[in-house]
């Protein structure tokens, strides 16, 4: 890639340890220990470390710092940590708690607060905290940041377009973004209240179309163009996909390269070029082990569900990677069959179509892993009806060596 390029060395540091990122998290060398040790009454988070550290790596030899990484996809500390740990220094926000979370753990953090509709009292602690970069898609949104932030100078404002660009699983339509006419002017009256000026944009999550950014990034580029001024940061925001059953992600090498033709042929070269993943970066260092507590036939009632982190399997109906876990005595028989789960909660809408595929020798107390489930899973939790899972472990092959290779944070900062 020529025109996305490293600008800023990822730090380099000669020791490191997993200690501090995996602080407080118990680690175990494999998911059938895990289950064992834990003997937890709720579904347990399994997190692959190794696995994020690959992921974040790929982003960042890439875009550097100007990854951000959306925390929403999957906030819970120790893949905030093992990100930083990678050399993640850049985070996309969209809201107060999201904000103190990431300032409590990495002081130094840069963060974007991109969410385009935020309360006063939310911009105005922002900027207290040192944030400077606000999204809005709306002159009102416009007038509140500058107002909450006191008409200050050093802000940089990010204008998000609407792209309506076909190929996501998940569409982002409809809901945020201001239309072309709109933009036009949102962008002329920006550029005097902003330090730097950029445009943003989300294909959608789980894009499957990697020419959906190569259009995305031509659309803006008209209007910039319209609008007769200068930008200097271009954020391709989040959308990139992982694979999971019926959803087979093309290669991420080509999301990257469509994105570089596309801004070479828009002459945008000289900005800053951000994106902001989530569930490319994280979807895949998790999987949830959730437990059979009763078989009806090939319907399955399991410990997790549409109010936990299966949300997007109940109300998406996406199917992730299962396996049974075999933890001892007999294998499974190789025969297996398609199940319907249904949630813990009393709720009727909490059930999983599937199908499932699992040994059909399945029965209560087996536990069943969902692979790819680290993005919008542990995340997506509720506590309804008292069923949800804190119980997050490291699976970790190597307790002492974890990727990375020499990336390590720098301990004056992680003192936390
Ligand atoms: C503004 C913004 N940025 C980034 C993301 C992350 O998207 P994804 O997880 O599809 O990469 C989202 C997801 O909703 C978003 O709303």
């Amino acid at each position: 890639m020529k025109a996305i390029k490293r600008l800023l060395p990822v730090p380099q540091l000669n020791v490191f340890n997993n200690s501090w990122m995996l602080e407080g998290i118990e680690q175990y060398s494999c998911s059938s220990d895990a289950i064992l040790n834990e003997n937890s009454n709720d579904a347990v988070h399994l997190f692959f470390p190794d696995k994020l550290i690959e992921k974040a790596e790929i982003f960042l030899n890439i875009f550097s710092d100007r990854c951000l990484y959306a925390i929403k996809a999957n906030p819970h500390p120790a893949v905030l940590k093992t990100l930083w740990h990678a050399g993640m220094r850049s985070f996309d926000v969209a809201s107060l708690r999201e904000i103190k979370k990431v300032f409590a753990l990495f002081p130094t953090a840069k963060l974007y607060f991109m969410h385009p509709v935020k309360s006063r009292q939310a911009i105005r602690e922002a900027y207290s905290l040192g944030v400077r970069t606000f999204a809005f898609d709306h002159i009102d949104e416009l007038n509140k940041i500058r107002e909450e932030t006191d008409f200050a100078r050093d802000i940089d404002l990010m204008l998000r377009i609407s792209v309506n660009r076909k190929g996501a699983a998940y569409s982002l339509d409809g809901k945020f973004g201001a239309n072309r006419e709109d933009a036009i002017e949102l962008l002329q009256q920006a550029r005097s209240f902003s330090s730097k000026l950029g445009v943003c944009f989300h294909v959608g999550s789980q894009c499957m179309r990697p020419q959906a950014f190569y259009e995305a990034i031509h659309d803006v580029s008209q209007i910039i163009d319209a609008a007769n001024i200068e930008i200097d940061i271009l954020d391709v925001g989040g959308g990139f996909p992982v694979d999971y059953p019926d959803l087979a992600a093309p290669p991420i090498n080509l999301y990257f390269s469509e994105i570089n033709k596309a801004i070479k042929e828009c002459g945008m070269e000289q900005l800053e070029i951000l994106c902001e993943p989530g569930r490319a970066l994280v979807a895949e260092s998790c999987a949830v082990a959730a437990r059979i507590e009763l078989r009806k036939g090939r319907e399955l009632f399991i410990n997790d569900g549409v109010y936990g982190s299966l949300f997007d399997a109940g109300i998406m109906n996406w199917t992730y990677p299962v396996e049974k876990l075999e933890i001892s005595g007999m294998p499974s028989t190789e025969l297996t069959d398609d199940f319907k789960l249904f949630g813990p909660s009393c709720d009727s809408c909490d059930v999983m179509e599937g199908p499932f595929k699992l040994p059909s020798d399945v029965s209560e107390g087996d536990w069943v892993i969902f692979y790819n489930l680290g993005a919008y899973g542990y995340a997506m939790q509720s506590q309804f009806n008292g069923f949800h899972s804190d119980t997050l472990v490291a699976i970790t092959e190597n307790r002492n060596i974890i990727g990375a290779k020499n990336r390590a944070m720098a301990p004056v900062i992680h003192t936390v």
